[in-house]
Parts: C-alpha cells; sequence; structure tokens
C-alpha cells in the first residue's frame, strides 16, 4: 500500500508544475497509470476480488482508478501543505464502482431502541471526568483487527462485538474474539440483513434473547450468508443489557474511559475515508447517512499540530492493511462523520 504511493507521490514529485500548483496537480499520463494499475493488480488481486476486477470492464477500473489517484494526489497534496491531517492511499477497493465499495459498510441506519426500559432508566448517563488521553488497547481489551471481507456488509457484527469483547475482558479478565459470523448467520429474526447490513442495537438484542455469543474459534467468520447453525456449545452467555450514551464528545470521552470499548455509527462511505491510510481524519465535507459501525477504543491530543489536535482512536474491520494498522484516528470535538450522534454498548 505505502509502496504505491511512494511511486505514485515520486512521480508527482518530478514534475515542478505539480510543485508549484499545490492544489492542482497534473493529470499523470496513461502509462503511467498504467504501470500503477499493474502493481496495483499484482498486490491485489487474487482469489474472489480477481473475478471483479478481470470480468469488469477493464477500462472502466483503469478510469476509476486514474480517478482515485488524482483524488488522492491532491489529499497527500493538501496534508503536505497542512491544510488536512490525513493522508490517503490505495487498497484493494480501488477499481470498485461505488456500489461495491459500500460492501464495506452495512449499517443500515441507526435506530435506538432498549430492550428493557425499566433497567435502563438506572443506567448512567453522564460520567466523572478521564484522563487526557486514554486507549483501551494498551488495558487488554481489545482484539486483533479483523477483516469482515470483499463481500460481506457486517460491519455492524464487528463493531457490537468489539464492544462486548471489552466487557467481557474487563469483567472476566478473558480477552477473545467473539463470533461476528453468528450474528451475520443468526441475528436476521431480529431485523438484520446479514451480508446486506444491520443495525449495532439488533445485534446486541440477539445476543441478549439467546444464549451469548460463540468464540470466534467456535463459530468462524466465513463473509458470507450461511444458515444459522448452533450446533457446538455455547461459550458463555454474558449480555444483560446495552444502552445508548448521547450528549456532547467530553461525556463521549468520559463514557469510553469509564466503561471501555464503544459501538458507533458514522458516516462512513467518503472515498477520503475508503482509502485514508494514516494521519487524523478531518475532512470536512462528511456529512449524509450514518452507514458505517466502528469501535471507539481510546482518545488523545497531537500536540505537533499548532493548535493541538484531540482525536479518537477507533477500530475498523478493513483489516490491518487499511489505515494505522487497521485503525484510524479521526477529530474529536465537532462530532466529525457523526461519530459522537450513535453510540451503544453492551452491559453483561
Ligand atoms: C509518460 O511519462 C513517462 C515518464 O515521464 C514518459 O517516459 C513517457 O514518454 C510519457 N508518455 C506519453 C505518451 O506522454
Ligand atoms: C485476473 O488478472 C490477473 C492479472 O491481470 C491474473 O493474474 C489472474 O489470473 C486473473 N484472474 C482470473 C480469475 O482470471
Ligand atoms: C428485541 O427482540 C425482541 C424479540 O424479537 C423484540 O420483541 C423486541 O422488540 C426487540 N427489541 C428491540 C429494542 O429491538
Ligand atoms: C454446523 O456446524 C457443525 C460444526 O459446528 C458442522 O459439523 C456442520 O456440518 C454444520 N452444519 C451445517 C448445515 O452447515
Ligand atoms: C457440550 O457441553 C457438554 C457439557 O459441558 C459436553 O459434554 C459436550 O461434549 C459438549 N458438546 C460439544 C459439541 O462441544
Ligand atoms: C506532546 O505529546 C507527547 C507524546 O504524546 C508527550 O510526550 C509530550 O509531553 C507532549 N508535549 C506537550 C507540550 O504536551
Ligand atoms: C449528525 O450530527 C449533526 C449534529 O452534529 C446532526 O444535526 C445530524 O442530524 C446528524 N446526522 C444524523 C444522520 O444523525
Amino acid at each position: 500500500m505505502k509502496f504505491f504511493v511512494f511511486t505514485f507521490m515520486t512521480i508527482f514529485c518530478l514534475l515542478p508544475a505539480t510543485i508549484k500548483a499545490q492544489n492542482a496537480p497534473n493529470t499523470p499520463n496513461d502509462s503511467i497509470i498504467s504501470n500503477i494499475f499493474e502493481q496495483w493488480k499484482t498486490k491485489y488481486v487474487k482469489g474472489k476480488t480477481a473475478n471483479i476486477v478481470n470480468s469488469s470492464n477493464s477500462n472502466a477500473a483503469f478510469e476509476r482508478l486514474k480517478k482515485l489517484l488524482m483524488s488522492i494526489s491532491k489529499q497527500n497534496i493538501r496534508n503536505g501543505a497542512k491544510k488536512s491531517l490525513f493522508k490517503m492511499a490505495l487498497n484493494i477497493r480501488a477499481t470498485d464502482d461505488e456500489t461495491t465499495r459500500r460492501k464495506w459498510n452495512g449499517l443500515i441506519s441507526t435506530s435506538y431502541g432498549l430492550i428493557d426500559q425499566v433497567q435502563t432508566k438506572a443506567l448512567p448517563m453522564s460520567f466523572p471526568p478521564a484522563p487526557k488521553s486514554w486507549d483501551w488497547r494498551q488495558q487488554g481489551l481489545v482484539t486483533n483487527v479483523e477483516d469482515q471481507g470483499y463481500y460481506c456488509g457486517s460491519c455492524y457484527a464487528f463493531a457490537s462485538s468489539c464492544a462486548l469483547e471489552g466487557q467481557v475482558a474487563k469483567k472476566y479478565g478473558i480477552l477473545k474474539s467473539l463470533s461476528k459470523q453468528q450474528i451475520v448467520d443468526c441475528s436476521k429474526p431480529y431485523g438484520n440483513f446479514g451480508c446486506d447490513g444491520g443495525y449495532i442495537d439488533k445485534s446486541f438484542n440477539y445476543t441478549y434473547r439467546n444464549p451469548g455469543l460463540f468464540a470466534e474459534a467456535d463459530y468462524p467468520y466465513a463473509g458470507i450468508d450461511q444458515n444459522c447453525n448452533l450446533t457446538s456449545n455455547f461459550s458463555k452467555s454474558f449480555l444483560v443489557n446495552y444502552n445508548f450514551i448521547q450528549g456532547d464528545e467530553e461525556n463521549l470521552k468520559r463514557a469510553l474511559y469509564a466503561i471501555g470499548p464503544l459501538s458507533v455509527g458514522m458516516i462512513g462511505s467518503f472515498e477520503s475515508f475508503y482509502f485514508y491510510s494514516e494521519g487524523i481524519y478531518d475532512d470536512a465535507t462528511c456529512t449524509g447517512k450514518i452507514d458505517h459501525a466502528v469501535c471507539l477504543v481510546g482518545y488523545g491530543t497531537d500536540n505537533t499540530t499548532s493548535p493541538p489536535t484531540d482525536y479518537w482512536i477507533v477500530k475498523n474491520s478493513w483489516s490491518s492493511d487499511w489505515g494505522e494498522n487497521g485503525y484510524f484516528r479521526i477529530l474529536r470535538g465537532s462530532n466529525m462523520c457523526n461519530i459522537s450522534t450513535y453510540v451503544a454498548y453492551p452491559i453483561i
């Protein structure tokens, strides 16, 4: 991934006109793009994705790549000029059309139903002060980054189990990945749609009304729609309820510190987000539908910028090849991409 950016930026930086006109890079000629296309295929076109790229109109794929390379270049120039805090790079989605890209999302919309209003009434809605920075990864509450795959809009399963994994680790001292495939296969009667998307709270509701989730190892991820198959023993029933957090990001920061990793919705279908590679995501144009589910695991402040920049640390489910080893940082304090609009966590 980094290799492609390097190659491309090197070529771009050799064009003097580009360096002068910082905001308007020239389109590189097609032979350069072809080269990048070939390198990209060597790295990413394999297995099932090969069929998509090979059978798709390769001219169209080429044109999409060309357009994307321009966006990446523009963004990285903006980043170099300190007008934006993040960079972009190519990844496995580089030649996708917009519909195909959306398989990386899968949060249908938001819904705020609580399992049991009587129980949740007593749950805290505001929290005591928290330290300036915090990272649940350093406290052993976060499992390794996983990959929802190329074809499955199952972000909601990853985001909801992330918060549950954190609560299980906090309460029982056992950090283990729980089954996302079980949510994909078995939570349909609760209102989810398998690889066609779902909700965080309906995933919690499923887990609540059934004997918990299998361990990932007992019901492994396949990234396709399957029939629900619960023939082995459940590891344990954990979930007793779940709750939503409302309020500003200061309260959310306190909640994260008091509770653990939190499942959140966000606007996550912008090109700049699909191809984010590092830094603090701060795309001011990020408005629209909340369509992606992720997991807040920490927060901090980058004091190398002036003024210092507050950010969230967020776990995504697009493999460790994406972003900062599978994570991203996003601006904290302005509800960037509605990251603080839809927040939920399970109670065990
Ligand atoms: C494209 O750019 C490369 C590298 O600058 C150059 O070698 C090649 O001749 C150019 N091709 C065309 C068609 O302009
Ligand atoms: C797709 O194309 C790549 C290179 O362009 C090739 O290596 C691969 O075998 C092709 N895959 C299929 C399934 O045709
Ligand atoms: C949870 O699931 C049950 C059983 O399907 C349903 O009756 C209830 O309305 C659901 N609750 C929420 C908040 O979705
Ligand atoms: C269900 O899972 C068990 C293993 O847990 C496996 O042996 C069995 O073949 C599966 N059944 C179906 C219908 O996939
Ligand atoms: C399920 O658990 C019971 C009792 O703990 C055990 O005897 C049985 O072998 C387990 N079955 C499977 C499929 O793991
Ligand atoms: C800036 O951040 C670094 C690392 O997080 C920390 O070591 C340093 O003390 C901070 N400096 C100031 C002035 O806050
Ligand atoms: C996103 O957040 C803004 C406030 O920051 C709010 O006005 C808007 O309704 C939210 N969008 C959605 C889809 O909830």
